[in-house]
C-alpha cells in the first residue's frame, strides 16, 4: 500500500506522470485522477483505482485550444466558437476523436471529451508535458467528487503516490459537457458553465440531453451518482419531515427552517449566492455524510443558472438506483 504525498511540486507531479503513475490533479471544478492519456496502462489504472466501469469514458485535459487539433477535430465552427469563448473554463467538448487517442479512453466511442481546465497549476503542468491528461473526478465511482486535496487523500491516498495541492476548487461543480449533433448544440451534463451563458454566446437555444442509463452518448451520467453513503431525501414545503431531531442532517441553501432542532446542518450560502453554494456543495455533503446520523435531508435551489446544475447533483445524490 502506498501513502500519497500531498505537495505543490510541478516537477514531482510531472515525474510521476512521465513514469506512468496516476496523480491527484487540482482543477477549478473538482480534483481529477490524472494520467497520461496516450498510454494504455496508466489509463487502465485510472479505471481500476476509481473502480469505474470500462463503459464510462474519460475526459482528456489539454493546456490550450491550440493543442486540440493533434487529438480531435471540431464538428463545425459553432462548437469551435464556443470552445474559443469559454476555454479555459469549466466546460468539456465532445469532439471527433483522432487515432492517437486509445479507444479505451473513450470506451470505444468515436467522440472524445476534451477540456482546458482553468487552474494555474493544472495549466502549468499541462504545458510541461507533451501528452494530454486523462482525468475523471478523483473519487471512487458513484461517490461525491473531491474539491480539496484532503478529499482526494481521504479516498484514494492509499492508491496513488502524489496529490498536487492546488487549494480548494473555485467552482466546485464538474464541467458542463457539450457536443453537437446534426448542427444542434446539446448539453449532456449541466456544470460550471450555465445553459444561459452558452445560449447567450450562441444566440440560440440548446438542446438538453441529460440522459441517465439509456443514452449511449454519455454513459457515465447514471441516475444515482454523487452519492453519500447515508440515505438522502429531498424535502420541500409540501413534503416536510415530521422529525428533525439529532439523528438527521440537513443541507440547506441559505437558512434553517423554523422548528429545526438538530445540530447537524450545513448551509451552502447565507447570501443565497449560487456560486458560493456550488463551491460548498460537495464539502457540505461530505461533512453531513461523516456525522453520526441516519439520514440527510436536502432542499433544492431555484432552478436557474448554477442552481440548476446544483439541483442535478442533489437529485442524483438522492436517487435510489
Ligand atoms: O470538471 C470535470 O469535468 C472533472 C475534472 C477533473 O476535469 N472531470 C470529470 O470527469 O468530471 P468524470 O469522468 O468524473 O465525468 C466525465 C463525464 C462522464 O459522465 C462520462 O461519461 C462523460 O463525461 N464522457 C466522457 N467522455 C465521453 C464521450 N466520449 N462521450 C460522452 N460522454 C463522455
Ligand atoms: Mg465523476
Amino acid at each position: 500500500m502506498i501513502n500519497a504525498e500531498i505537495g505543490i511540486s510541478l516537477n514531482k507531479a510531472k515525474e510521476f506522470l512521465d513514469n506512468g503513475n496516476c496523480i491527484g490533479l487540482p482543477t477549478e471544478t473538482v480534483y481529477g485522477l490524472a494520467a497520461n492519456a496516450l498510454e494504455i496502462k496508466p489509463v487502465l489504472d485510472i479505471f481500476r483505482i476509481k473502480n469505474r466501469p470500462d463503459y464510462d469514458p474519460l475526459i482528456i485535459h489539454l493546456p490550450s485550444i491550440a493543442n486540440i487539433n493533434t487529438y480531435a477535430s471540431f464538428e463545425s465552427d459553432k462548437l469551435k466558437y464556443l470552445a474559443e469563448k469559454l476555454s479555459p473554463g469549466p466546460i468539456t467538448f465532445l469532439l471527433n476523436k483522432k487515432e492517437i487517442i486509445p479507444d479505451i479512453v473513450t470506451s470505444g466511442l468515436q467522440k472524445v471529451a476534451v477540456r482546458i481546465p482553468n487552474h494555474p497549476m493544472a495549466l502549468e503542468l499541462l504545458n510541461m508535458i507533451d501528452y494530454p491528461l486523462a482525468a475523471p473526478s478523483a473519487n471512487p465511482f458513484g461517490y461525491i467528487s473531491p474539491t480539496s486535496s484532503k478529499h482526494v487523500f481521504d479516498q484514494l491516498g492509499s492508491k496513488i503516490p502524489y496529490i498536487l495541492n492546488g487549494g480548494d476548487c473555485e467552482v466546485g461543480l464538474e464541467s458542463t459537457i457539450v457536443g453537437e449533433e446534426n448542427g444542434k448544440i446539446k448539453i449532456y451534463r449541466k456544470g460550471g458553465i450555465t445553459t444561459e451563458q452558452i445560449e447567450k454566446i450562441l444566440g440560440e437555444k440548446v438542446i438538453m440531453n441529460l440522459h441517465s442509463d439509456s443514452n449511449p452518448a454519455a454513459p457515465g451520467m447514471l441516475k444515482k451518482h454523487y452519492s453519500p453513503n447515508k440515505t438522502v431525501e429531498i424535502i420541500n414545503e409540501f413534503n416536510w419531515p415530521t422529525t428533525l431531531n439529532n439523528k438527521v442532517g440537513y443541507l440547506s441553501f441559505s437558512h434553517l427552517p423554523e422548528g429545526f432542532t438538530s445540530e447537524n446542518y450545513y448551509i451552502l450560502s447565507k447570501e443565497r449566492n449560487t456560486e458560493e453554494a456550488a463551491k460548498n456543495l460537495f464539502s457540505g455533503l461530505r461533512y453531513l455524510d461523516s456525522l453520526d446520523i441516519d439520514k440527510i435531508y436536502i432542499e433544492l435551489l431555484p432552478e436557474t443558472g448554477l442552481g440548476s446544475a446544483i439541483n442535478d447533483r442533489l437529485k442524483r445524490a438522492a436517487a435510489s438506483d
